[in-house]
Parts: structure tokens; sequence; C-alpha cells
């Protein structure tokens, strides 16, 4: 049978050539959903989701609920290892502290009053956003 392009024998070796290769890449790309973790499960994991169930911003504290999600989402770029960008280091409590005056943190996190919205290029759940806010409200402490 010729195929009435086909007026060398090399041409026919390219045609099997191009058909090998398709064939095999769609044979190692299908493998990918058969083991290991599912491709694309940890990136959806970074995004902020809400928690089930009622937000919590009464029983707020500083080690259990406000440094976690500093270190999550802003330590990569305010503390010593991250450069401590536009001189915020929120690493610890006594740097944290001071970017509560003003209120400067909740205005960060909340896009507002003149300040960047933070996280730098997203933003937290708006729970995240109401447990910073309660936290600074009843008076930022080292709880
Ligand atoms: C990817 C890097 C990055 C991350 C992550 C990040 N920031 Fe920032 N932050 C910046 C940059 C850049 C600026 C300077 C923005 C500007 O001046 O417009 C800044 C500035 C700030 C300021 C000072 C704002 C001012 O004008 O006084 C505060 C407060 C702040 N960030 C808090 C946070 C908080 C809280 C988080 C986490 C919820 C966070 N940042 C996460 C990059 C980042």
């Amino acid at each position: 049978m010729t195929i009435f392009w086909l007026k060398r024998p090399s041409q026919l070796c390219i045609l099997i050539a191009l058909v090998v290769i398709s064939v095999c890449t769609l044979y190692l790309t299908s493998c990918d959903n058969f083991s290991g973790p599912a491709r694309g499960i940890e990136k959806k994991d970074t995004t902020t989701i809400i928690p089930a169930g009622p937000c919590d911003t009464a029983s707020v504290s500083y080690s259990k609920t406000i440094q976690p999600l500093l270190d999550k989402n802003c330590i990569s770029c305010h503390s010593d290892a991250g450069g401590n960008i536009n001189g915020v280091n929120l690493s610890a409590y006594n740097t944290v502290r001071r970017n509560t005056i003003g209120n400067r943190i909740v205005f960060a996190v909340q896009g507002s009053d003149g300040i960047t919205q933070m996280p730098f290029g997203s933003r937290l759940n708006e729970c995240e956003i109401a447990q910073i806010r309660s936290w600074v409200r009843q008076g930022a402490l080292n709880n």
C-alpha cells in the first residue's frame, strides 16, 4: 500500500517513528494517575480554605492561632531568613507586637487603609483575618 505523499522509504521511516513516539508518550503520561500522590493535590493545599464549622475568633491565642498562621503565610518574607521585607519581622512575639501598633498588621491582612494587601500577592481567608483582628483587639497578648 502506498500513501500518495510517501515518495521515498525514508519518509515512511519518519512516519513510523512519529507514530511510535506518540504511542510511547500516551503510555507514559497515562501512568501518572495510577501511582503515587496525585499531582496537583499538594498545590491545592496551599490555598487558604475556610475551616469547616464556625470561625472561632473568641479564643484566639498568640501561640496557638497567630504565630502558626504567620509562620505559614508571612515569615517567608518577614523574618531574618526571609529578609525582613519592609523592616517587618513576624517570626517572634516582640516584633509581631510592634506591628500591631496602629493596627498595621490588621490593615495589612485586610489590604485596607493604604497598606498593601498581605500576604503579598494573595489573601488570607476571612476567618484568619478575623482572628488576627480579634487578637489585636484583645490586646495582642503573648498568650
Ligand atoms: C512574598 C513576600 C511577602 C509575604 C509572604 C508577606 N509579605 Fe508583607 N510585605 C511584603 C512586601 C513586598 C511589602 C512592602 C509592600 C509595600 O510597601 O507596598 C510588605 C509589607 C508588609 C507590611 C508593612 C506595610 C506598611 O506599609 O507598613 C506589613 C505589616 C506586612 N507586610 C505584613 C505581612 C503579613 C501579616 C503577612 C502574612 C499574612 C505578610 N506580610 C506576608 C512581602 C510579603
